[in-house]
């Protein structure tokens, strides 16, 4: 299971790499706007720092809803780094241009996922990643770990290699789960993954060992 890391802070990206199970980062727009980053030409700097933060894949998000300025977009993004994937939101046009780019061999992760149909579409149009929003989907009562599971049951009876990135994961609970389920990436925020370390029985032993060590030392 890859670790994706979903913040465009890159004092936490910085971190996350140092820890040395990160695969990827995830942005959007919001998040880019959390941190100030504002204006074309500091945004795509932005990208290109990111990708000199980690060795993954960075999902950089088109801003345009329409299939040419995706396209134009998303062939700017592209040509920034080779990490870098650009993100389409699942709408015709976005489903149009992630076909688009999968013919000429740009990356693309299909964003703003909520439903079987749209990841069957997304991996049709030849997505690399489906991102389906499964902390979003629970915001709203809503089974969000279920539509990863039916997700995953759906490209493998049919052998699609799409990645299933399991975004809007919100804590360490959600991670654990996508990884019974089997989803191929999640990404989530640094304490998500911060959370997999903590046992209080690992601490409560730690203690203990060097407690006796001091006795005898
Ligand atoms: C996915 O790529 C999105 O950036 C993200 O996971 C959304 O998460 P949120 O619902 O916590 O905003």
């Amino acid at each position: 299971m890859k670790f994706f890391i979903d913040t465009a802070n890159l004092a936490q990206i910085k971190e996350a790499q140092e820890l040395g199970v990160l695969d990827g980062v995830t942005t959007n727009p919001s998040l880019m706007a959390k941190e100030g980053i504002t204006g074309r030409n500091n945004i795509l700097k932005h990208y290109v720092d990111i990708c000199n933060i980690v060795d993954g894949d960075v999902s950089a998000e088109v801003i345009s809803t329409d299939l040419k300025g995706m396209i134009k977009e998303g062939e700017e993004l592209a040509e920034l780094h080779e990490q870098i994937v650009v993100k389409v939101p699942m709408i015709k046009d976005g489903i149009k241009a992630i076909k688009y780019f999968t013919d000429k061999g740009i990356r693309t992760n299909c964003t703003l996922v909520f439903s079987c149909g749209q990841a069957l579409l997304a991996a049709k149009a030849g997505a690399a990643y489906v991102s389906p929003f499964i902390g979003r989907l629970d915001d709203i009562s809503t089974d969000g770990l279920n539509l990863i599971s039916e997700i995953r049951h759906i490209y493998d009876n049919y052998e699609f290699e799409t990645q299933i990135l399991a975004a809007s994961v919100r804590h360490t609970m959600h991670v654990i789960d996508c990884a019974k389920i089997g989803a191929d990436v999640m990404t989530g925020p640094l304490s998500a993954i911060e959370g997999l370390l903590k046992h209080p029985l690992t601490d409560s032993g730690l203690a203990k060992f060097l407690e006796d060590y001091q006795k005898g030392n």
